[in-house]
């Protein structure tokens, strides 16, 4: 094993919690969705039974209504805001109100294909299947309302995009008056420059506060929310999950679940056809509140590169990612929009998930140069920058906190892709 391959682990190992992983010390203490799901695939390379283990606590959190929880705050911790008393959801473990991409059905195949021990893993898989499928059913009943094929977030935190450029216009709509004073932590271990704005922060709580003041009741969520944005990226996760949870449950036997979930994936990839950009060589968020699609180039349009999308529209992605003016790709947000920002988190830097996303699908369609200049551009940032949250995709400055797990575990897939 080589030293890169050393280090990643060590990071790994360093933000074991026992059953859980932190995304980093200080400025993430507790458990995140989308990052424990990924993080599995890192530990699966050293630590099978580990693997399982992170999205089975992930999951011993969903809610009785079938949603999985963007944060689980297994225990206390003052170095992060909003903590669990902001949130105040009432749960046994508490948890946030709000929930990320659904990547853990995609992990939870590539967990099972790659496992080494079989008989354990069908044991754990057959288990966990019941749990993502009731999370998939959950999105398509309280996000898609109208039965569009295609789910909406309603806060900018769910998407895993926090401040992403998709936002401005409709999180416009969003109050900043009338919210409980508060101390943010986040600026407090990374650099404000490299974070949300103060107003950003604002809209954010508002929004918290509002949900928080319907009771967290997911039936009434969506319509009362004055942000409900379709990403692309976010339903391509889904969309994924929902064709992989498919096929793996049509190999468990559970039949039910598998029809349901492919008719999921079906739906789903005819309805981003409407979000097609020919312009900009890329699909695009729409805005399900004022009607009308987000003119931004975000990573969201490239990232549906991850769900089963036609041939022709991943080989165009390709070429927009390949004719992206920056040394280090993929970068978050297209460099030549003046509103593009290098080392402002998710409006310009590069992460090595999303690469990840992106040429794991790009490789499935097929392309597979693309797939591996992206693979070899992550390493890249990792040797000359180390593990960090975020990066200049200029410079290849490492931003955001340090140690980061989900790059570390990002890293154990890449090394493993390219040996
Ligand atoms: C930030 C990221 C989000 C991630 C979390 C923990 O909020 O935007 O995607 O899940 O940090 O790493």
């Amino acid at each position: 094993m080589n030293a890169l391959a050393h280090a990643a682990i060590d990071i790994l190992k360093e933000n074991d919690r026992g059953t859980y992983t932190v995304p980093t010390k200080g400025l993430y203490p507790f458990q995140w969705n989308w990052d424990s799901c990924l993080t599995a695939l890192g530990q699966r390379h050293f630590d099978e039974s580990r693997a399982w283990t992170e999205i089975e606590t992930l999951l011993a959190n969903q809610w009785p209504d079938g949603m999985v929880p963007h944060i689980v705050f297994h225990q206390p911790d003052d170095g992060y805001f909003p903590g669990p008393d902001i949130w105040a959801t009432g749960r046994p473990v508490p948890t946030s109100g709000i929930t990320q991409p659904a990547v853990a059905g995609f992990a939870l195949r590539r967990l099972f294909e790659h496992a080494k021990d079989r008989a354990a893993a069908a044991k754990r898989v057959a288990a966990l299947l019941p749990k993502v499928a009731a999370w998939h059913r959950w999105f398509y009943d309280t996000r898609d309302p109208a039965g569009e094929g295609l789910v909406a977030i309603i806060h900018p935190w769910e998407s895993g995009r926090d401040n992403s450029i998709d936002w401005d216009r409709p999180f416009a709509r969003v109050p900043t008056e009338g919210i409980a004073p508060y101390t943010r932590r986040d600026t407090q271990h990374a650099d404000p420059e490299h974070r949300p704005t103060k107003e950003q922060y604002d809209r954010y709580l508002w929004l918290v506060e509002h949900f928080r003041g319907l009771g967290w009741d997911n039936r009434k969520l969506h319509d009362a929310s004055p942000f409900r944005v379709v990403d692309p990226g976010f339903n391509a996760i889904l969309i994924r999950s929902a064709a992989d949870l498919a096929a793996l449950a049509q190999e468990m036997g559970q039949f039910d679940i598998a029809g349901e979930n492919q008719a999921f994936a079906n739906r789903g990839v005819a309805a981003m056809e409407r979000l097609w950009s020919d312009a900009h060589g890329q699909y695009l968020c729409y805005d399900r509140v004022a009607g009308e699609l987000i003119d931004s180039r975000s990573i969201g349009g490239l990232l549906a590169a991850f769900a089963p999308i036609p041939t022709a529209r991943a080989a165009r992605i390709a070429d927009t990612i390949a004719a992206q003016a920056s040394r280090f790709g993929v970068a978050s947000h297209a460099p030549d929009d003046p509103r593009f920002q290098a080392k402002r988190y998710w409006r310009g830097p590069a992460w090595l998930v999303v690469n990840y996303m992106i040429g794991d699908g790009l490789a499935r369609a097929g392309l597979a140069d693309a797939a591996e200049a992206i693979t070899r551009t992550s390493l890249d940032l990792i040797r000359i920058s180390g593990f960090a949250e975020y990066y200049d995709p200029h410079t290849g400055e490492p931003l955001g906190g340090g140690r980061f797990t989900w790059t570390a575990a990002m890293v154990l897939e890449f090394l493993a892709m390219e040996a």
